[in-house]
This record gives structure tokens, C-alpha cells and sequence, in this order.
């Protein structure tokens, strides 16, 4: 691509301009601290705005500062984060606020390299929190700033790629204005979530800077950013057993590594299996296995495809010790459960309210 791409110079202040009147009312923006932005920056890496708030005035109801967070125990943070998966990201946050209360006061520290080095928190993070919590003149660049970025300065490069990423964060740098800075990170994303809109079309004439973007006039923007097409997810099958005995349903943890660490779910067998198979291995006649029908659940490097079914074995072998029988109210309230087994807790919740 010829010539030197830039954000031109008025960019950052038309920018500024728009957010001032434009910007959406969130409560970790109305109530600031750098505690509130750093949940909510981990909570939105992996959530829609919208769909983030409910989960961050429980969360920080709950665990109000990094002293309550550092001091929760596991189970109870897993509940918290239930729904919003990566579970990784909540004991990523517990990590972190043990180091922040040994070594910084129980304060985040004013810093982005130190913020960078927290479990959990990368450059987009680190950057997230330092510029918006504490005005530090970095970017944050997320999704939503690469495509900005990529439209108003028609850049067709592949955004999947790491040497392009970085490209397009120092042309974010060399636009950082020297005050406000936070709120201009963040003005680039609400750009990005408001009217620089991923599908279908953007909202140019509602834009602050249609002006100056070089995408526009040639309606580039259907085609920008530029993502290499993802490689495809490995597909695993399973059959999810929703074993009821003696009022309770049988639980069963997850190993301490790999996918979902240490959730609970309910057993499943490897592959799809017939009511017959099903019946037949946990010695009940077919009759007495109810099926739940199918669900599926996509994860970044793979989908889960799962059948599931209902049924009261009779006595069996005695269970390895990660197996536990827990009654459904339980269940509901104090087992963090992954979202992928949500359309089975549903069936359950039906079929208990019916027995
Ligand atoms: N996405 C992640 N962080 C955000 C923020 N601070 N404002 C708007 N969108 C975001």
C-alpha cells in the first residue's frame, strides 16, 4: 500500500468530542477506581458490554476491592464468574490480587509494565487499565480498535497476523493524545461498538470522523478488516447423564487442569449413545432413561456435541472421590457449573419442578 498510513492530526479530538456526548452510561465509568476498571476490562475480554453489566455489580457487590478478591475462596469466585466463561480469568484475578496485596498495598499499581507482569493482564489489558485508571499515555487495542483502525485508514492488511497487530497498535500510539488519554482509548472502542459496526454496515453518517475515513467513499469497509479465515474446531462427542437418585443428582469435578479446571458437570460417556446403550450400561430398561435431546457447545478450539439423558440407576460400584451426589437446590447455588451443560441444568430444572 503506497505512502505512510497516519491518523490525521484533528482525529483524536474530533474523537474526544463525540465520546463527551456519546458515550454510554457503565457503571465501572460512572463509579471509577482502577479495582472497577481492572473487572470490568477482564470481564469485557471475553463479554458484550451489555451482557457485562449484571456480572459486574454482582462481582464487585461481592468481592468490592482487591482485599475481598484476594481473600475469596474458590468456589464461591467460580459461582461469580458462571456464565461468563474462561474460568481461567477469575483465578487469574484471585493470583493477581494476592501479589497485589503482598507486594503493591492491596493498590494496582500506577504502572504499565507492572501491570503487565499481573496473571491475566496483557498489553490490551494492562494498557486498558493504566490509560483509563491512571491517564498513562498507552493504547489499549482490542477487536473492536483494530477495526477502526483498519477502516479509517483503509488498511487491507490480515489483522489476524502478529506483525500487523503490532503495526497498527504503534499507529494507535503515534494518535494518543497527551491529555484525556484513557478516555480516548476508550472512545475507539465505543466507536468500534456503536457505529464502526463488525456485521453488516456501519453507521457513517452518525460517524465523528466519516471525513477523514479512507475507507468510506469506496464502501471499503465491507470488506475491512482483513482476518485470515480461523482454522476449523475439533469436534468431540459425548453423552451428558443426568443421574438421579434418592433426591439428589450426581456430580462429578473436573481434573485441576485442561479445559474448565475443576468446574463440576454431570458424568458423560465419550461419544453419542443410543437410550438402548445408555439403558443397558447403567442397568435400567430403556423405558426408564429419558432423552434430553441434543446440545451443543462451542469453545475457542473445539465444540462440544452432546445428547443427553435422565434416568435412576440402581445401587452401583462405589464412585471415585471427584463423584458427588448433591441435591438440586445445591446444585443450583453453590457448584460453579460450565455454560455448556446450561440447556441440561434447564431440562433438570423442568423435570424436578414436575416430580
Ligand atoms: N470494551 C472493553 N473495555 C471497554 C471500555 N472501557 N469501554 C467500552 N468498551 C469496552
Amino acid at each position: 500500500m503506497a505512502g505512510k498510513k497516519q491518523f490525521p492530526k484533528d482525529f483524536s479530538q474530533k474523537m474526544l468530542r463525540w465520546y463527551d456526548e456519546n458515550r454510554r452510561i457503565l457503571p465501572w465509568r460512572e463509579t471509577p477506581s482502577p479495582y472497577r476498571t481492572w473487572i470490568s476490562e477482564v470481564m469485557l475480554q471475553q463479554t458484550r458490554v451489555e451482557a457485562g453489566i449484571a456480572y459486574f455489580e454482582r462481582f464487585t457487590e461481592a468481592l468490592p476491592d482487591v482485599a475481598a478478591l484476594a481473600a475469596a475462596d474458590e468456589q464461591s469466585l467460580l459461582k461469580l464468574w458462571e456464565g461468563l466463561g474462561y474460568y481461567s480469568r477469575a483465578r487469574n484475578l484471585k493470583k493477581a490480587a494476592g501479589i497485589l496485596m503482598e507486594e503493591y498495598g492491596g493498590e494496582l499499581p500506577a504502572d504499565y509494565e507492572a501491570l503487565k507482569k499481573l496473571p491475566g493482564l496483557g498489553e490490551y489489558s494492562a494498557g486498558a487499565i493504566a490509560s483509563i485508571a491512571f491517564g498513562i499515555r498507552v493504547p489499549a487495542v482490542d477487536g473492536n480498535v483494530l477495526r477502526v483502525t483498519a477502516r479509517v485508514l483503509a488498511d487491507d492488511r490480515n489483522i489476524e497476523e502478529t506483525p500487523v497487530k503490532k503495526a497498527m497498535r504503534e499507529l494507535v500510539i503515534e494518535s494518543l493524545p497527551y491529555e484525556r488519554v484513557g478516555d480516548y482509548n476508550q472512545s475507539l472502542m465505543e466507536l468500534g461498538a456503536l457505529i464502526c459496526l463488525p456485521n453488516g454496515r456501519p453507521l457513517c453518517e452518525s460517524c465523528p470522523v466519516a471525513g477523514l475515513c479512507l475507507s468510506r467513499e469506496k464502501a471499503l469497509w465491507e470488506t475491512l478488516p482483513v482476518r485470515r479465515k480461523k482454522p476449523s474446531r475439533r469436534v468431540e462427542e459425548k453423552t451428558v447423564l443426568l443421574l438421579y437418585r434418592e433426591g439428589k443428582i450426581l456430580l462429578r469435578q473436573r481434573p485441576p487442569k485442561g479445559l474448565l479446571a475443576s468446574l463440576w458437570e454431570f458424568p458423560a460417556l465419550p461419544e453419542k449413545k443410543s437410550r438402548e446403550e445408555v439403558a443397558a450400561l447403567c442397568g435400567v430398561s430403556p423405558e426408564d432413561c429419558l432423552p434430553l435431546g441434543a446440545a451443543a457447545h462451542i469453545f475457542s478450539h473445539k465444540e462440544w456435541h452432546m445428547e443427553g439423558f435422565f434416568l435412576s440407576p440402581g445401587e452401583g460400584p462405589p464412585l471415585p472421590e471427584n463423584y458427588r451426589w448433591v441435591p438440586p437446590e445445591e446444585l443450583l447455588k453453590e457448584f460453579p457449573i460450565p455454560s455448556a451443560y446450561a440447556p441440561y441444568q434447564k431440562k433438570l430444572r423442568e423435570l424436578l419442578s414436575d416430580l
